[in-house]
Order: structure tokens, then C-alpha cells, then sequence
């Protein structure tokens, strides 16, 4: 089974992805993990991307696809993606990555009202990258990990300047990709203003369609 998880910044895909990727036990790819832990090591990619992502463009595609083709090549069965596709050139690798295997495109939906709230209050841990929300999913103790001990930290790009530039220029690329998904006729969409666990379900339900 490989899943696409579509949708804008702070629509949660990075908290549905890890969570269906421990029910369903197949990894998740996320580009912006990806792209964080490379920087974070100062590799040549992390170098690469990092001022792009710090004012909240898009890498540019050589560089996603590069990492992509090597991320993608080395999985045998099924995955989870996150953040990637974003681009019509990386719709058209993956297309060519899957050839005849089928994938089905999750179009996660909410209003950026409540994207803004999720971003300005998500915490993410410095070791294990578990997520977290100040008033939706506070950690037990402040500032620190449930899962690891780890300290919390806020994004460089949840700041409120970075993240409107981020759900503007996700409301420019979005559209086309929706639609070619839409006429491939594997597109599902999902309200995620949902309760987690309802969209986990949903997303399950290859019946389901909004
Ligand atoms: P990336 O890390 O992919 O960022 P993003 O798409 O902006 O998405 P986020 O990680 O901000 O949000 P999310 O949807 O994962 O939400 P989350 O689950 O955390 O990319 C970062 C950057 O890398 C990009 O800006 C770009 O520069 C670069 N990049 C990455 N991929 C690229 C590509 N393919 N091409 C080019 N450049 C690329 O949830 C948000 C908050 O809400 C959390 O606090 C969570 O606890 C809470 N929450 C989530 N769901 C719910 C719910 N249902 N109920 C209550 N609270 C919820």
C-alpha cells in the first residue's frame, strides 16, 4: 500500500503519517524530516536547502528529486509520503517511480484559520521529532518529550510571517495537482479539522470518499 498524504502546511500530515505508519507498518518518507535532519548535520543537501526553507520557498526540484530518487529506490514495499509531492516535475517522478503499482492520494482540507493556530502552537522534539500542540497535545511535562526526555523546540518556519508565506505559496501550487489527481481518479479527500483518530479511520476506509 502506498499513501500520499497531500495537503498545506499544518494540516498534520507529519502527525497522520507517523501515527498510520505505526498502525499500517510501513515506513513514511517525509522530505521536510528529511531536509531538517540534513541541515541540522550540515550535509551538502542540508546546505543546499537550508535558506530556502528558512523563508518558507520550496527547494528547488533537481535537489527534491535527487533525494527522492534515492529515498523511494531503496523501499521494497509499501510507504507513507509526506510533503512530496508539492511540484508538477516531482508528480511526474513519482508517477515514474510507481510505474504500474497503484497509490492513492489523500487530500487532507481545512480552513487556514486553523492551520495558523496549529503552526504558531506546534512543539517538536530535538531527538526523536515526536509532534506536538501547546493546547491540542500538550506534553505532560513542559517543554519536554513524553516519549524520549527530549527538549521542545518551534520551528525556524512557524513563525506567523513564515508560515502565511507558506499556506500562500501552497494556495498557488496546490490547485493544478489537485485536479490531475482528481481526474487520475485516485484522490480522496479528508476534513482535517477532524478528531485524529476519525481521520486515521477515514484515510483506512479505501471506500471513502467526502
Ligand atoms: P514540511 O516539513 O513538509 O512542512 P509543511 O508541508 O509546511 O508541513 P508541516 O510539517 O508544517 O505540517 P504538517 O502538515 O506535517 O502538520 P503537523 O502534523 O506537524 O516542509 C518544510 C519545508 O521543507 C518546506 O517549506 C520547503 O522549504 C521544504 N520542502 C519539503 N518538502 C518539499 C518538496 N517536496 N519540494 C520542495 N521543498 C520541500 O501538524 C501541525 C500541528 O497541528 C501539530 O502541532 C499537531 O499536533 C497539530 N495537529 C495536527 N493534526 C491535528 C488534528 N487532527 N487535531 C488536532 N491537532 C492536530
Amino acid at each position: 500500500m502506498v499513501i500520499v498524504l497531500f495537503g498545506a502546511p499544518g494540516v498534520g500530515k507529519g502527525t497522520i503519517g507517523n501515527l498510520l505508519s505505526k498502525d499500517l507498518k510501513i515506513p513514511l518518507v517525509s522530505t521536510g524530516d528529511i531536509l531538517r535532519r540534513n541541515v541540522k548535520e550540515a550535509t551538502e543537501l542540508g546546505s543546499e536547502a537550508k535558506s530556502f526553507m528558512e523563508k518558507g520557498a520550496l527547494v528547488p526540484d533537481e535537489i527534491i528529486i535527487k533525494m527522492m530518487q534515492e529515498e523511494i529506490f531503496r523501499l521494497k514495499g509499501g510507504f507513507i509520503l509526506d510533503g512530496f509531492p508539492r511540484t508538477f516535475n516531482q508528480v511526474k517522478e513519482l508517477e515514474n517511480a510507481m510505474g504500474n503499482n497503484s497509490y492513492d492520494v489523500i487530500n487532507l482540507k481545512t480552513e487556514d484559520d486553523l492551520l495558523i493556530k496549529r503552526l504558531s502552537n506546534r512543539r517538536i522534539c530535538r531527538n526523536c521529532g515526536a509532534i506536538y500542540h501547546l493546547i491540542n497535545i500538550p506534553p505532560e511535562r513542559k517543554g519536554i518529550c513524553d516519549k524520549c526526555g527530549g527538549s521542545l523546540y518551534q520551528r525556524e518556519d512557524d513563525r506567523e510571517d513564515v508560515i502565511k508565506e507558506r499556506l500562500a505559496l501552497f494556495h498557488t501550487k496546490a490547485q493544478p495537482i489537485i485536479d490531475y489527481y482528481q481526474e487520475k481518479g485516485i484522490l480522496r479527500n479528508v476534513d482535517a479539522s477532524l478528531p485524529l483518530q476519525k481521520i486515521i479511520d477515514l484515510i483506512k476506509d479505501d471506500s471513502y470518499q467526502e
